[in-house]
C-alpha cells in the first residue's frame, strides 16, 4: 500500500485481513513522508514499512522506479493508494495496468483533488461520500468501482463531514479489495463491472429529511 498520512484507510484494511474478512495479504507499505503514521500502524503488524523521500530523487519517474522495485521485491499483485499525496508516473502504471486502487473522499466525478470535503460543503452539496477507483494517469478520473454516500448536515465543518466520509470508507475499500480477491471485478472501458452484484433498490439516501 502507499500512504502518506494517518493511516486509517490502512488500519481499516489490515483489520480486515487479520479477521479474515479480506482474503488478502499487505506485502508492504511505502510512505513518502517520514512521519506518516501509517509506518506505525505497519510495523505493530509486523507489515514490512518503508519511506522513501520523493525530494530525494530527480523527478517522479525515478521515484516511481524506486516504488516499483520495492512493491515487487515483495511481489505485491495489487498496489492500494490510501491517502497517498504523489500523482502516480507512467512508471507504475504502466507496470501494474487495472492493478491500482485508490480512494478519495467525494463522490466522483465531483469534487476530484485535495480539497475534495471543503470543495463539497462550499459548493452546498446535500449528499457528499467517497468512491473506491482505479489509477490512470489523470486526478481522481479513474474508472469508479463503489461509492458510499453520506448526508451533509447544516451544521457540518469540514472536520464533521470528513469523519463521516471516513467511517463509510473504511467500509467500503475493503469491501473492494475482497471483490477484487474473488476476481468479481472487470473492466468495461471506463466502466468497472461487478459480478453477482446484490440488486437492492430500497436501500437509499435522502437528505433533508422532515
Ligand atoms: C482519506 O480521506 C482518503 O480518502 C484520502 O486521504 C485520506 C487518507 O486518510 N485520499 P487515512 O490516511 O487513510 O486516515
Amino acid at each position: 500500500m502507499l500512504v502518506s498520512g494517518n493511516g486509517s484507510n490502512l488500519q481499516s484494511i489490515i483489520d480486515h485481513c487479520e479477521a479474515g474478512k479480506v482474503n488478502a495479504a499487505i506485502v508492504c507499505v511505502i510512505s513518502n513522508r517520514v512521519d506518516a503514521y501509517a509506518l506505525e500502524r505497519a510495523r505493530k503488524h509486523r507489515i514490512p514499512a518503508f519511506h522513501l523521500d520523493h525530494r530525494s530523487f530527480p523527478d517522479r519517474s525515478s521515484f516511481d522506479t524506486a516504488v516499483l522495485s520495492l512493491v515487487n521485491e515483495h511481489a505485491a499483485q495489487l498496489i492500494a493508494l490510501a491517502g497517498f499525496n504523489r500523482i502516480l508516473s507512467n512508471v507504475l502504471l504502466d507496470a501494474f495496468p487495472a492493478a491500482i486502487l485508490n480512494i478519495h473522499p467525494a463522490l466522483l466525478p465531483s469534487f476530484p483533488g485535495s480539497h475534495a470535503q471543503r470543495d463539497a460543503l462550499e459548493y452546498g452539496v446535500k449528499i457528499a461520500g467517497c468512491t473506491v477507483h482505479f489509477v490512470d494517469s489523470g486526478t481522481d478520473t479513474g474508472p469508479i468501482i463503489a461509492q458510499a454516500a453520506v448526508p451533509v448536515f447544516s451544521g457540518d465543518n469540514e472536520e464533521t463531514l470528513s469523519r463521516r466520509i471516513l467511517c463509510e470508507e473504511h467500509k467500503i475499500y475493503p469491501r473492494v479489495l475482497q471483490l477484487y480477491a474473488e476476481g468479481r471485478i472487470r473492466l468495461d472501458g471506463r466502466k468497472v463491472l461487478i459480478s453477482q452484484e446484490t440488486e437492492c433498490s430500497a436501500d437509499f439516501l435522502e437528505n433533508p429529511r422532515f
